[in-house]
């Protein structure tokens, strides 16, 4: 739908276009997808100096990311996302990357955009499973970091979640700068500092994996992760029941869910131990004591993490 004037506008500043459509799957996350571009690039490329425009969700964005970082040793790119997950998220930090059967990630260089263009407007036709998807991230953000953020959330929730365009440049500009804030300083996650972005993940990724990426999409596994992750907080007595409570009413209100579906609580732990955020023996946990203030704590009893899961499941 946009392709038609991205390429006007583009030519209209006199550059040569040539685009390359990818499946709209993480299955396009793929070497293989990465090699096919990458030749294309290739025999275009002859004597031009080449920069490349990832214009879509995450996938495309990993993606490009991914083939900028390693065709000829790197060349420019821009990221132009078209979701709300990859506005606030995934085009933001450098960190690109394609899947392996092995795993997902698995291949990847962490290499930055010269730009990152975000406009609401691509927001309009995005699925509201999809809009979803990127409030559990928008949520994360301003309980790490942003109290602020997460009272506007509550007081203007009818406004966002109903995709209105103020109140999403609003948010959107705000969690950039969160992230592109926490990156800057910590672009390698080697001081602990990014490592708080993964508050909500850790289970998170778990929930996804457990179903085999089938079940719960990304957010919504994270706001699961979140609510897990809120739950542990308050056994470990850092974090106070009434901000636990007020986490899990704005993921209601953004119609996240609260219960884990497809998934039993072994097969989330028996994947929530093969997490790469296990350091040895150890498990790793971003926590909360507040809202904008997280710790990061080893070695939580089992018991606790599988009661606070326990709690997510669905009886049977
Ligand atoms: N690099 C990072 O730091 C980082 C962070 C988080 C996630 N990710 C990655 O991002 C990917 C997920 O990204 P995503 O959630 O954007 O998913 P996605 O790229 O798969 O896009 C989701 C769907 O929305 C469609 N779409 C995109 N823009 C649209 C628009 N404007 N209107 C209508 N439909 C549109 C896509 O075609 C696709 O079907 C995963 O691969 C994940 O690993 C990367
Ligand atoms: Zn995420």
């Amino acid at each position: 739908m946009f392709g038609g004037r991205l390429e006007k506008i583009l030519k209209a500043s006199g550059l040569g276009v040539r685009f390359k459509l990818v499946a709209d799957t993480e299955k396009s996350k793929s070497i293989e997808t990465a090699v096919s571009v990458i030749r294309d690039l290739a025999h275009y490329d002859r004597r031009k100096q080449v920069f490349i425009l990832a214009f879509g969700g995450g996938v495309v964005g990993d993606l490009a990311g991914f083939i900028a970082s390693i065709y000829k040793r790197g060349i420019p790119y821009i990221q132009v996302p078209t979701t709300l997950l990859a506005q606030v998220d995934s085009a933001i930090g450098g960190k690109t990357g394609v899947d392996l059967a092995e795993g997902k990630n698995l291949i990847g260089a962490i290499y930055q955009p010269r730009l990152v263009l975000s406009d609401v407007r691509f927001l309009k036709t995005l699925s509201r499973r999809q809009m979803r998807t990127g409030l559990a991230e928008v949520i994360k953000y301003a309980i790490i970091k942003d109290k602020e953020l997460f009272s506007y959330l509550e007081a203007r929730y009818n406004d966002v979640f109903r995709g209105s365009p103020d109140e999403l440049q609003h948010i959107i500009k705000r969690c950039s700068k969160i992230k592109a804030d926490i990156v800057s300083c910590d672009e390698r996650e080697e001081k602990k500092i990014r490592t708080i972005l993964n508050f909500g993940h850790t289970v998170g990724h778990a929930i996804e994996a457990a179903s085999s990426y089938k079940g719960h999409n990304h957010g919504e596994a994270i706001a699961l992760g979140i609510l897990v992750a809120s739950d542990i907080s308050q056994k470990v007595k850092l974090l106070s029941a009434k901000t636990a409570q007020r986490i899990e009413n704005l993921i209601r209100l953004a119609g996240l869910p609260r219960k884990i579906k497809k998934a039993s609580l072994d097969a989330v732990i028996n994947a929530h131990y093969r997490d790469k955020k296990f350091i040895g023996a150890k498990n790793r946990f971003v926590l909360i004591e507040a809202l904008g203030k997280t710790k990061i704590i080893e070695n939580i009893p089992l018991g606790i993490i599988r009661e606070a899961i326990r709690k997510r499941l669905n009886p049977a």
